[in-house]
């Protein structure tokens, strides 16, 4: 049970006051952003099956590689806490910047229908799309069955 890779599944569309819900709570996890270097502040929420909203912020480093990314930050609080069943995750930061590469086959671990909310700095929705649509052909868990 403790290793069972979660499924794929298509999800429905959040309603809107869902959608604005996790945007907002993205634009507001954003001001916890702790990010000296770059000045690039993201937050990020993430919507699991369960219905609980696990929020994360980027946490640069001195040792500027050591960094992590809002979205990484959300999902380990989430798996870290028996949570893998992912609905949704807004990001949200001042001009609608995109997940990196790594979050993104971060995400497409814990399945590639996820909803992705793109968000600018006021929670107002900018785009909307999947893990899937931003990552292609993943590498992911079934190649190592
Ligand atoms: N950042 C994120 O938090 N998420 C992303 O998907 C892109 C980049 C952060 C990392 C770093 O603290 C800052 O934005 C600039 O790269």
């Amino acid at each position: 049970m403790a290793n069972e890779q979660p499924r794929d599944h298509r999800q429905a569309p959040l309603d809107g006051d869902r959608e604005a819900e996790l945007a907002a709570r993205a634009a507001q996890a954003r001001h916890w952003a702790y990010a000296p270097y770059s000045h690039y502040y993201v937050g990020a929420a993430l919507l699991t099956a369960s219905g609980k909203i696990y929020d994360g912020v980027n946490v640069e480093n001195a040792a500027y590689p050591d960094t992590i990314c809002a979205e990484r930050a959300a999902v380990v609080k989430a798996v870290s806490e028996g949570e893998r069943d992912f609905v949704a995750i807004a990001v949200a930061s001042a001009n609608g910047g995109s997940p990196c590469g790594s979050c993104r086959q971060v995400l497409s671990e814990f399945g590639m229908d996820a909803q992705v909310l793109i968000v600018g700095p006021d929670g107002d929705v900018l785009q909307r799309t999947t893990v899937r649509e931003l990552l292609p052909d993943a590498f992911g868990p079934d190649k190592l069955r």
